[in-house]
């Protein structure tokens, strides 16, 4: 099994309560506060070298954490000593990757509006590769670079047609998609790189098809696709691209019912259509399947409620603020007690959130030990997409996070406070008292 298809971390043990990394969560919960995020390192450099082991075989692979899953400095720098490069979307992602000290020859620029000001400071800083999705954004690329009298090496993001099944709103290969050129649009977009934007440098493609993808065949028919794509282009165009980015997106697993393949088989997927393109670079970005098992939230128990003839609901100190992915995208997550063992009296309850929305709904019946107030849950396989998409709904604080590994804890994100959340508001002159 690759680290990919577990729901809990590696570290995981139960001893007199639930502890990860040698690290009593009962413990942490009291020290650091709840809700807390917490990392398992082992697990994070595990999956690491579990990719690296399975594109062992490619001789040109290029892994790039897609840090839209979860960037903070300490998890760059982790993922900087483990080798990976990054696959960056915002100055502010970009920002932290060059202030953790990575290296920015690695990084890629995603997105499909990159802004002047974001362009600049990529260019400044060095950044590797852009991944260039429309013919607006190349134009404005080239002029930057030309003033800058530099060359943007770039990549072009293609929709290369292909319908995963997943969620609506993590499709991204589609043709109707946001992101990308239309295949059908590429001659149009090379003929003016090769005649008018002499500031690009163009390598190859880029296409990403979506996300929590379980199946190999999207990846096995995007790889055709685009194999197919470059070799066209560079027949036509007397070009030598050698560079593929297949984009991120192997899923995980949340609960039982979720059964991902591991990085070994996707790696297979891959290496069964481009081994007859030896000379290709080949660029992976995954993001959740990195970061996201390594993760679990801890919240403390408060208030519960028995809707007569209903459901019972426990409530916990965080929710749709710190993880707004059930109330989006209608995810789900398995969680334990951490106090309370397995053999425990059970009961069906839902895990409600503390925001103002009925919708804010953690778990929807799970079965737990009964819940009294102060027992410490801990949902696992928060890792990707909850810190990163977390917001302050209801001027909630945001949570910390800590970094677990051989029965030490460290802060990488510090709490916000009452005072944090105000230091951006402003009162006009004439409204001061
Ligand atoms: N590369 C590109 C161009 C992407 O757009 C994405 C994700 C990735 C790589 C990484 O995909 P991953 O390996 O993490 O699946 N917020 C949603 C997921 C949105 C993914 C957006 N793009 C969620 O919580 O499920």
């Amino acid at each position: 099994m690759s680290l990919n298809q577990y729901i809990r971390p590696v570290t995981t043990e139960r001893k007199e309560n639930l502890t990860i990394g040698g690290c009593d969560l009962m413990e942490l919960a009291k020290e650091y506060g709840t809700p807390l995020y917490v990392i398992d390192e082992a697990t994070l450099r595990g999956i690491c070298h579990d990719y690296k082991k399975a594109f062992a075989e490619c001789k040109n692979i290029k892994m790039k954490y897609a840090c839209k899953a979860l960037c903070t400095s300490a998890v760059v720098r982790i993922l900087d000593d483990e080798g990976f490069g990054f696959d960056a979307v915002s100055a502010g992602e970009i920002y932290t990757l060059h202030k953790s000290g990575a290296d920015m020859s690695k990084v890629l620029f995603n997105g499909n509006n990159k802004s002047a000001s974001e362009i600049e400071l990529a260019l400044n800083l060095g950044v590797g590769r852009f991944s260039v999705d429309n013919f607006y954004e190349a134009e404005l690329l080239n002029k930057i670079a030309f003033e800058k009298n530099l060359k943007a090496d770039i990549l072009l993001r293609v929709t290369p047609g292909i319908e995963c099944h997943t969620h609506e709103y993590i499709q991204t290969g589609q043709i109707d998609s946001k992101f990308g050129f239309d295949l059908s649009q590429m001659d149009e977009i090379i003929t003016l790189i090769q005649k008018q934007y002499k500031n690009l440098d163009l390598h190859g493609l880029h296409a990403h098809i979506g996300s929590q993808i379980f199946e190999l065949q999207s990846y096995s028919d995007e790889v055709e696709i685009l194999v197919k794509e470059i070799n066209r282009i560079n027949k036509k165009f007397g070009l030598k691209l050698d560079e593929m980015n297949i984009g991120g997106g192997l899923g995980v697993r949340y609960t039982n019912s979720d059964n991902p393949p591991s990085t070994e088989e996707l790696a297979e997927a891959v290496k069964k259509v481009v081994s007859s393109a030896d000379d290709l670079t080949i660029y992976i970005e995954p993001g959740r399947s990195i970061i996201s098992t390594s993760g679990v939230t801890l919240y403390t128990v408060g208030s519960s409620k028995q809707v007569p003839n209903g459901r019972k609901y426990a409530a916990v100190d965080g929710g749709m603020a710190d993880n707004p992915r059930p109330s989006m995208y209608q995810a789900e997550y398995t969680a334990e007690v951490v106090n309370k063992p397995d053999d425990f009296k059970k009961e069906k309850v839902t895990i409600a959130g503390r925001f103002c929305e009925s919708g804010d709904i953690l778990i929807n019946e799970i079965e737990l030990p009964e819940l009294e107030a102060g027992d410490i849950l801990c949902v696992y396989n928060t890792g990707a997409y909850n810190y990163s998409m977390a917001s302050n709904y209801n001027r909630v604080e945001k949570p910390a996070m800590v970094l677990v590994n051989n029965s030490h804890s460290d802060i990488i994100v510090y709490r916000e406070t009452l005072d944090n959340l105000i230091s951006h508001d402003n009162i006009p002159d004439r409204l001061r008292r």
